[in-house]
């Protein structure tokens, strides 16, 4: 993989002054992105199966559309993992992809070891389940789902490259290191590099993954941005600041908490006034900013519309001048 920043599309022609800034649209299809340490080109943007049917049983029919619609659209990443739903997001992505024709074989699967389970035994045993539970004899990527400081990763690292070297895990990656845990972690890998690192990822939860950031540029690493659309703030969604559920204040780190809330609804409201002038869907701008980072953005969706809305909302790249903008907007700048 190039670094990041050579990845990015080059400039377009900034746009005169009052005319539409905005890039031709193109076709909505996913593409790929180089993977330095893995075997084959990573998606350039996936669809998280964390919430998609908060797991109650009278979900599940709308859960199964979701992923269905997603597979039929061109998606081919998902993402997953062994504690969303205490294994039930596996099983229905599972159960899908083998009624899909064509699903199964296409797909790219991520999922991960919960960070209860990062003993040897406990990781591979994780894995057998998670395996079992998908339908699949591999996986293409197999992350740690956050360090556990209880667990020294000296254990945990050369239990997946035993799982890699027998070909159960394509590729090796990490979520919610840190700089040191990075280090540490790839200390302990002999022939295996780790390939990604996923981490909360969007136009305003940056700055403090910027340390992060640089080494995962420096070292290939590529970063899979969760909660791209903040929840779907930036996708147009409680802009009046009414009716945000608590689940999505729980799980939204701080940009729901009241000492934050009203500056970054002002933002959001801008970066939202931005995209209707330059005539895109906000998401747009959300996507492409951090596509426009060298990162690849997992999209959260929990009913098929969504799915249409943000694949549609990929086919249209704003120009860099918009980015450059939402960009300031949401540092603050009165740019
Ligand atoms: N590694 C980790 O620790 C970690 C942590 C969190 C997430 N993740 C992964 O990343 C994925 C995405 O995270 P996320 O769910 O926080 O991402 P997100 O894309 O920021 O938020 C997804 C939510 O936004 C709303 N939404 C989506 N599309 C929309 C649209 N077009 N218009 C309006 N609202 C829209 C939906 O809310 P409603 O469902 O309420 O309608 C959806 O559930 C997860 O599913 C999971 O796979 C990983």
């Amino acid at each position: 993989m190039t670094p990041a920043a050579s990845r990015r599309p080059p400039a377009r022609t900034r746009p005169k002054k009052g005319a539409r800034a905005t890039a031709p649209s193109g076709p909505a299809t996913i593409g790929s992105v180089p993977l330095a340490h893995g075997p084959r080109p990573h998606p350039s943007l996936g669809v998280g199966l964390w919430g998609l049917g908060r797991w109650r049983p009278e979900d599940e029919a709308r859960t199964k559309a979701t992923i269905g619609r997603a597979v039929e659209a061109g998606f081919r990443w998902f993402d997953t993992a062994e504690v969303y739903g205490a294994g039930r997001s596996e099983r229905v992505l599972g159960d899908v992809l083998a009624r899909t024709a064509g699903g199964a074989s296409q797909a790219y699967v991520v999922t991960k070891v919960s960070w209860e389970h990062l003993r040897p035994s406990q990781v591979r045993a994780s894995l057998v389940n998670s395996l079992e539970r998908l339908g699949r004899t591999s996986v293409d990527e197999y992350l740690i789902h956050a360090p556990d400081d209880r667990v020294p990763l000296s254990e945990t690292m050369p239990a997946l490259e035993a799982l890699w070297k027998e070909g159960r895990i394509r590729t090796i990656g990490v979520s919610n290191f840190g700089v040191e845990e990075l280090e540490e972690a790839a200390k302990h890998l002999s022939e295996a590099r780790i390939a990604v690192n996923q981490l909360r990822y969007n136009l305003f939860d940056r700055d403090e993954t910027e340390p992060v950031q640089e080494y995962c540029r420096k070292n290939q690493i590529l970063i899979e941005a969760y909660s791209p659309l903040a929840r779907g703030l930036l996708a147009g969604r409680y802009l009046d600041g009414k009716r945000i559920p608590a689940e999505v204040k729980r799980f939204a780190h701080r940009l729901f908490e009241p000492d934050r809330l009203p500056t970054i609804l002002e933002r959001a409201r801008r970066i939202h006034e931005l995209a209707e002038e330059a005539k895109v869907p906000p998401a747009s701008i959300a996507l492409h900013w951090i596509e426009s980072r060298g990162a690849v953005p997992i999209v959260g969706a929990s009913r098929p519309e969504q799915i249409d809305a943000n694949l549609a909302a990929w086919g249209v790249r704003p120009s860099e001048a918009v980015l450059a903008q939402a960009d300031a907007l949401a540092r603050g700048d009165r740019a």
